[in-house]
């Protein structure tokens, strides 16, 4: 269903067996950026990032130093608001194609924009993800990004989701690479 709410829905819970859920807390713009290039760096063609979290919690924050760290630290990533998708193609991997979906018009106008082409040989970052409804895929990693004033205004959580045992075992290399995990 379609809506005009500034609010995102919550990403949904865990739901599967094969379902895993990791949640840091973030403390800075900068402590985002650097999750968000180790999760590119976990990356392949045909994944699906779901990026869920209010207006201006930090999802563009997330794909813009995703897609830096897989193409330049210069490149230009303009906010897909009116475009709905950016496409970048980094030389040694995947294209990235990062949708911004907040006007889309009904899940449907997703195949409009060559979504299909994305999922075969492409890493999908999609902001406002719950514009797809059902069209969004099941195998995929959802990224939460949630305010934390409670801590500090740039203080943020994060939880990060693999829908599919293939991504439980991705993800668990970066929990583990940061010390931290809360599998469920
Ligand atoms: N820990 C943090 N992580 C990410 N961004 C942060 C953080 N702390 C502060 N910010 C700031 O919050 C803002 C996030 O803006 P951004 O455009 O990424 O949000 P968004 O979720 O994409 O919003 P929209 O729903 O409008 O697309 C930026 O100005 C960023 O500098
Ligand atoms: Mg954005």
């Amino acid at each position: 269903m379609m809506t005009t709410q500034d609010t995102a829905p919550p990403c949904p819970h865990v739901a599967g067996p094969d379902d895993w859920e990791w949640r840091f807390t973030l403390g800075s713009p900068e402590d985002t950026a650097t999750l968000a290039e180790h999760v590119g760096d976990l990356t392949d063609a045909g994944d699906v990032l779901a990026l869920w979290g209010d207006l201006g919690v930090g999802k563009s924050a997330f794909a813009r130093a995703l897609i830096r760290a897989q193409t330049s630290a210069e490149e230009d990533v303009p906010s897909p608001t009116f475009t709905l998708v950016q496409i970048y193609e980094p030389t040694a991997d995947a294209p990235i194609w990062h949708f911004d979906l907040y006007r889309l018009n009904g899940p449907e106008d997703i195949w409009e924009l060559g979504f299909d082409d994305a999922l075969e040989d492409a890493v999908s970052l999609i902001e406002w993800p719950e514009r797809l409804g059902r069209q969004l895929p099941l195998r995929r990693l959802d990224v939460e990004l949630v305010f934390a004033p409670e801590i500090s205004p740039t203080a943020r959580h994060i939880r990060l989701i693999g829908r599919g045992p293939d991504w439980a075992r991705r993800v668990e290399r970066l929990s583990l690479e940061r010390g931290e995990t809360s599998g469920d």
